[in-house]
């Protein structure tokens, strides 16, 4: 046989890794950030240093514009092109970096927090005219309560913002972790010189530049070197001197670890928009930012190098065409590899579900997959099978946790206005809150369905989806519930509790009880009053 003879089908073989090198080269994370503070801008500018997009512009906003509020079309338009852009893959410096897309617009927090439960770390960018803002506060909040690394970029430094130390000190005072600035900048607005990377002990000098590649960094012996005068001038020298000297005498150096442990964030700073700042953000990411990490379920940890697969669908996306109502079930590889075509497990139905067609998501395109490892997200259509939080595995009976639900903010009660299609309601009530638009509580008896969202926004975009994909026509009635609690404590308490209070007892979508407190003044009166009895304003919480 010759040397040069291929069997039918030969592909040159793709070199050959192990798993432990598929998850070492991942970095899966979100950028959050409060609405305008310039996510989305440094998502693009993230893609544009990796290589997956070639000019500026090309990754649209996915934000809610805020006047849209009651534009069905703008909002079904704004939803395609958040599900085109959700997820992010690019390659930097021989590592994978999968980027979360998560809708800045707080009506569609609750789907942020989902999206936070699939990555490994965050990146939080805070304006610094503005600070700390509503947004980033609760956005915090959340990746405290799963201890996620965060790393900081303070953008648009081309502006006069706040005094860089006083902003260090509302991110720790407010967000509650403690900070350590990795780089610092050399004035700001007008007069801004650039930052100095306190690690490497080099200079990384500003210019007006929307759409250069890299920037350009050049070394200096130390912050003493008179060269650093020549470049920022003698009165911004002298400042960054004092400046440096007062960050190394306040700040512990840089703790990998806790930052790992989500206790620590490094700060860099930049402007987004100038692809400045980026580089060495970037680099510091796949550096320090945490391969795919171990998770709970309900049974055991499950740590990414396991040999079998498993893994949780976070979000769940609509196909736009109402003709076709197949979904996209966004699920996140936690261990093992997945493979095309294979069976697996569906833990919740108990049942095996093979997928033909599983797609990864590059910037910009769709591309079917053969495999993938922790920490990438797969696109897997749906006809129906999927609910948020749902668990695949190769036959164990386990359950991914850490998907919660937040208590809504808004609550209404669904009333059908044509009875000869409660059928197609209940459906769409069901599926669309599967898909996690919104939350549903029922009440029995009565079978009253309560709505529970986080803006009112997403009431917009139920009732269009009802009529324009379920042929089903709803209006809903205000209800004057404050928080929904989910409770745990002594059972009999609980009974007795919820059968003084029938009108305020609802169930969830797994069956659990739920207080509707009516006010936070009776919410409070329920806590002290009921001290065997614990209410929780997550559904899911730490005993
Ligand atoms: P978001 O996704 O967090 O909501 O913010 P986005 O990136 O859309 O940025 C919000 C606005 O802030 C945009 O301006 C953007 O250009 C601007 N921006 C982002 N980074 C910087 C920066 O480093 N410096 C300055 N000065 N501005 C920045 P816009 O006017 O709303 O939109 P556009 O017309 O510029 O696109």
């Amino acid at each position: 046989m010759s040397a040069h003879w291929k069997p039918f089908g030969y592909f040159a073989p793709r070199k050959i890794m192990t798993l432990e090198q598929e998850i070492s080269k991942r970095r899966t994370f979100g950028i959050i950030s409060h609405p305008d503070a310039g996510k989305t801008t440094l998502t693009e500018k993230l893609l544009l240093f990796g290589g997956a997009i070639q000019v500026a512009g090309a990754v649209k906003s996915n934000k809610i514009t805020k006047t849209a509020t009651s534009d069905f079309m703008e909002i079904e338009k704004q939803r395609g092109i958040s599900v085109a852009t959700s997820v992010m893959a690019f390659d930097y410096k021989n590592h994978i970096v999968n980027i979360l897309d998560t809708p800045g617009h707080k009506d569609f927090a609750e789907d942020t927090f989902r999206t936070l439960t699939a990555v490994d770390s965050v990146i939080l960018v805070i304006d610094c005219v503005k600070g700390v803002e509503e947004q980033t506060r609760r956005l915090m909040e959340v990746c405290r309560m799963r201890n996620t690394p965060v790393i900081i970029f303070v953008n648009k430094l081309d502006r006069d913002g706040k005094d860089p130390f006083d902003l260090l000190d509302e991110l720790e005072e407010e967000l509650k972790i403690s900070v350590r600035p990795l780089s610092w900048p050399i004035n700001m607005g007008r007069h801004f010189k650039g930052v100095y990377l306190l690690h490497d002990k080099s200079l990384n000098l500003f210019e007006v530049n929307k759409t250069r590649k890299s920037d350009t960094v050049t070394s200096i012996e130390n912050i003493d070197d008179p060269r650093l005068d020549e470049m920022v001038g003698e009165k911004d020298a002298a400042k960054l001197r004092e400046d440096v000297e007062l960050i190394e005498g306040v700040y512990e150096p840089f703790d990998e670890q806790m930052y790992r442990e989500g206790l620590l964030a490094p700060v860099f700073f930049g402007s987004a928009v100038n692809n400045f700042g980026i580089r060495e953000l970037l680099d510091t990411f796949v550096e320090i930012a945490p391969e795919p990490v171990p998770r709970f379920t309900d049974k055991r940890e499950v740590f990414p190098n396991e040999k079998k697969f498993s893994g949780f669908v976070f979000k769940i996306h609509a196909n736009l065409d109402p003709k076709h109502r197949d979904r996209i079930a966004f699920l996140r590889v936690c261990s093992g590899t997945f493979e095309r075509n294979k069976f697996y497990h569906q833990v919740r139905l108990d049942k095996d579900l093979k997928f033909s067609n599983p797609y990864n998501f590059l910037a910009q395109s769709k591309e079917v997959v053969e495999e993938a490892f922790p920490g990438d997200v797969i696109g897997l259509y749906d006809t129906g099978n999927f609910k948020i939080g749902d668990t695949l595995t190769e036959g164990e009976e386990m359950r991914y946790k850490g998907i919660p639900s937040f208590s809504p903010e808004i609550f209404k009660e669904v009333i059908n206005l044509d009875p000869m299609k409660s059928k197609q309601l209940e459906k769409g009530i069901e599926q669309l809150t599967d898909e996690g638009v919104a939350q549903l509580f029922r009440q029995e008896p009565g079978n009253r369905k309560f709505i529970g969202v986080v803006g009112e926004l997403q009431f917009e975009v139920i009732q269009y989806r009802l009529e324009h994909e379920y042929s089903a026509k709803a209006r809903f009635e205000a209800v004057s519930f404050h928080k929904a609690c989910w409770m745990t404590g002594d059972p009999d308490a609980i009974r007795s509790f919820c059968q003084y209070r029938p009108k305020e007892i609802v169930k969830d979508k797994d069956q659990n009880l739920v207080y509707l407190a009516s006010s936070p003044f009776v919410l409070q009166m329920a806590r002290q009053n009921n001290p065997d009895i614990t209410f929780h304003e997550t559904s899911e919480f730490k005993e």
